[in-house]
């Protein structure tokens, strides 16, 4: 599900290519956004896509419930959040708990929740101050932010960054690797929610080592 650029589906669409992602194929794009740039990278790769935006819809009730057939239509074992602004619907988590994954662009739990999206994490990040920020790739519950943390990697602040070179490198050297990592550790049944929680198989002899 995506809303924008889409340079987090290109790292999907690549890793599944390049042999990084295993037993994976996407089965669907669905953007809320019709001049989303990631639809285009979803043509390009061959890939079927949907864009329905809630602005179609006469009520929020109506797009949610037409969100959750054409997500149930395609079947997905996992629905990947690459960069996607519609708040999702009570609905949709609970027909896929579980099973929705999320990246979000700073180091949960600091600069998340309402009103932290796009670059406005990253101008609060400079606006505090911080010195270091980072990716984080979550299981998505009811709330915004809060699900079971998978993947998380730092990225250190500089002096001179602007909003926009920090999510930059937010995005080359943190979401790329993590988000991509994430679908192919879940395909390959190595990572379990326990309560509140999640754990990996094989996290600090391999995954730690990788990040
Ligand atoms: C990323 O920074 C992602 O963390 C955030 O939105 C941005 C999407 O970028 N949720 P892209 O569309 O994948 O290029």
């Amino acid at each position: 599900m995506v809303s924008g650029g889409g340079t987090n589906l290109q790292a999907i669409i690549d890793g599944i290519e390049g042999g990084s992602i295993t037993n994976t194929e996407i089965c669907l794009v669905y953007s809320n956004n019709p001049n989303a740039y990631a639809l285009e990278r979803a043509r390009n790769a061959g890939i079927r896509s949907v864009c329905k935006s809630p602005k179609d819809y006469e009520s929020r009730a109506a797009f949610n419930e037409a969100l959750l057939e054409t997500l149930k239509e395609s079947d997905p074992d996992l629905i990947v959040l690459a960069g996607c602004l519609v708040v999702i619907p009570e609905i949709v988590v609970r027909e896929f708990a579980g099973r929705i994954i999320n990246i979000h662009p700073s180091l949960i739990p600091s600069f998340c929740g309402t009103g932290y999206y796009g670059l406005k994490v990253h101008e609060k990040v400079l606006e505090r101050g911080a010195r270091v920020s980072g990716a984080t790739v979550h299981f998505v519950d009811e709330g915004t932010d809060t699900g079971p943390i998978i993947l998380q990697k730092p990225v250190m602040v500089r002096s001179d960054d602007t909003p926009q070179t920090l999510q930059r490198r937010i995005m080359e050297q943190a979401e790329w690797k993590i988000l991509p990592m994430a679908i192919d550790l879940i395909a390959n049944d190595a990572v379990s929610i326990q309560g509140d929680r999640v754990v990996i198989n094989g996290y600090d002899d391999k995954i730690l080592q990788e990040l």
